[in-house]
């Protein structure tokens, strides 16, 4: 198992990965809306900013293995463009909607107020990997049980739980949450383990182009995958390194194959 991690930008730095090696994608790019990410990544006009994206996105494309996977976060602001760029590269299986579950707080009054990303997931192939069992909703006992008619009886869905929808409703990380740490718009773990345990076979290998606090890594070493990362900004990067390595303890099976771990470069 490895877990390389590179503190540096990530389409000058994309040749260290090896053509058609990775599984699967986790891009969770700067938005295009003026965030403080401590560098100026994030501070593109549109036009710049979509011709950024086509950049980051022929580097990352050819590292897919043929049925490899890609997961982009986007906003409603530029997501069109970019999954239309992305079509012509890969095939669109989704949109999924993360509603970020904001409670209201009074709001715009000249809009309805925005709530969620939108999430591209795409694939080299029609062959994609995808394993659903591995991330099914169990029922409740109160809708198992309306579900008793005899049609039901032994479904595995009924039994094993049912394949998430496209609307993934998951509150954003607020301050005081256990798993928070030092970063604007850090992803909760459990959106990056689903995508994890869906789309990359065990000990298969997730790049992430934009670690941030390094949830991907996170949540690709606590299931056992190989990892590989690349973050501007040195204290992310920092954050990314603690994370590692809190995961790395956290995973017995891991921790045992850690010898030859951790390559922090
Ligand atoms: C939306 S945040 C990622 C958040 C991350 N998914 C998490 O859960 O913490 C985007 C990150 O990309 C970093 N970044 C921006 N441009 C970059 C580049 N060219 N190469 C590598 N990292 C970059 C920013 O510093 C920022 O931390």
């Amino acid at each position: 198992m490895s877990a390389l991690l590179y503190n540096e930008d990530a389409v000058a730095g994309i040749g260290q990965v090896a053509d058609a090696s990775v599984d699967l994608v986790i891009a969770d790019p700067p938005y295009g809306l003026g965030k403080d990410y401590g560098n100026d990544s994030d501070r593109l006009a549109a036009d710049e900013y979509l011709a950024w994206s086509r950049r980051w996105i022929d580097a990352v494309v050819p590292k897919l293995k043929a049925n490899g996977s890609l997961y982009v976060f986007l906003t409603w602001q530029h997501s069109p463009e970019v999954f239309s760029y992305l079509k012509t590269r890969l095939a669109m299986v989704n949109e999924i909607i993360w509603d970020r579950r904001v409670p209201s707080m009074g709001g715009s009054t000249r809009k309805f107020s925005s709530v969620h990303d939108n999430i591209g997931f795409f694939v080299k192939s029609r062959d994609y990997h995808f394993d659903v069992d591995a991330v099914r909703i169990p029922y409740d006992a109160e809708t198992k049980k309306a579900r008793s008619r005899s049609i039901f009886v032994g479904k595995k869905w009924l039994e094993e739980g049912y394949n998430p929808k496209d609307v993934w409703s998951v509150s954003r990380l607020h301050r005081q949450h256990a798993e928070r740490e030092d970063h604007p718009t850090q992803k909760p773990l459990e959106i990056i383990e689903r995508m994890v345990l869906a789309s990359c076979p065990a000990r298969g290998v997730v790049l992430d182009p934009f670690m941030g606090s390094g949830t991907s890594a996170a949540a690709a070493i606590r299931h056992g995958r190989n990892f590989i990362g690349f973050e501007l900004n040195p204290d992310y990067f920092a954050i990314v390194e603690k994370r590692v390595a809190k995961a790395v303890n956290g995973n017995q099976r891991v921790k045992r194959a850690a010898a030859s771990l951790t390559s922090v470069l």
